[in-house]
């Protein structure tokens, strides 16, 4: 039997993956309950949610694997602690691009939230049309004697946007996928 190119990836040990979520697990969902919070008082104030819906994922012991390869680094949990800022994501899926910048003033009134990096593209759009204001913010984490900020990335976009990009990631996605295929056939 051929080995397949999955069968070669270097691993992370499973336990070594869930050690090292942990904190990122944590730190995502503390921000995630806080931009809801904020939903609701914007509400009170506005009368309107500018907030559509909320997702939150942690990223996959593969997607680690296959990130850390692709940029030709270690495949460790040290690296991928040390490398990857989108270990924890968060997509907030806003009704108006007016939306997603009062959602982002709130944010910077947080002061115990670092901003470690934002990137506007939707004032500048990627060069395939991709749209989202990416924000990674640093959550304090405590354990039991220290504290360390873990990155998580916040991606705002409008619900259009949304839908823009779910479509262009399948296509991309299946045109690799068929190129793969015509490769092997
Ligand atoms: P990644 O290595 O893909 O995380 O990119 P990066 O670290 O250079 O950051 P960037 O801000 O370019 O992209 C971060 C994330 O935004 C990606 O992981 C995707 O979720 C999303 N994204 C960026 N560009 C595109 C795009 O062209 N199409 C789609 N569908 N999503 C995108
Ligand atoms: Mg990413």
């Amino acid at each position: 039997m051929s080995e397949t190119i999955e069968s070669k990836l270097v691993k992370i040990p499973q336990e070594e993956y869930d050690q090292l979520v942990e904190p990122y697990r944590e730190a995502m969902t503390r921000l995630e309950v806080r931009i809801n919070g904020l939903n609701e008082d914007y509400r009170k104030k506005y009368r309107d949610y500018p907030i559509h819906n909320v997702q939150a994922r942690i990223k996959s012991r593969k997607s680690i694997e296959k990130k850390l390869i692709h940029r030709e680094l270690p495949v460790s949990a040290i690296s991928a602690k040390e490398n990857l800022t989108d270990i924890a994501g968060i997509r907030v899926i806003c009704y108006f691009i007016e939306d997603i910048y009062s959602i982002l003033s709130l944010v910077r009134t947080q002061t115990d939230l670092l901003i470690l990096k934002e990137s506007d593209y939707i004032t500048n759009p990627k060069p395939n049309g991709y749209r989202s204001h990416h924000i990674i913010l640093g959550v304090n984490v405590f354990c039991l004697d220290a504290s360390e900020y873990y990155p998580v990335e916040i991606q705002l976009r409008t619900i259009s946007m949304d839908f823009w990009a779910a479509m262009e990631h399948r296509i991309s996605y299946k045109k690799e996928y068929d190129n793969r295929e015509q490769r092997v056939a």
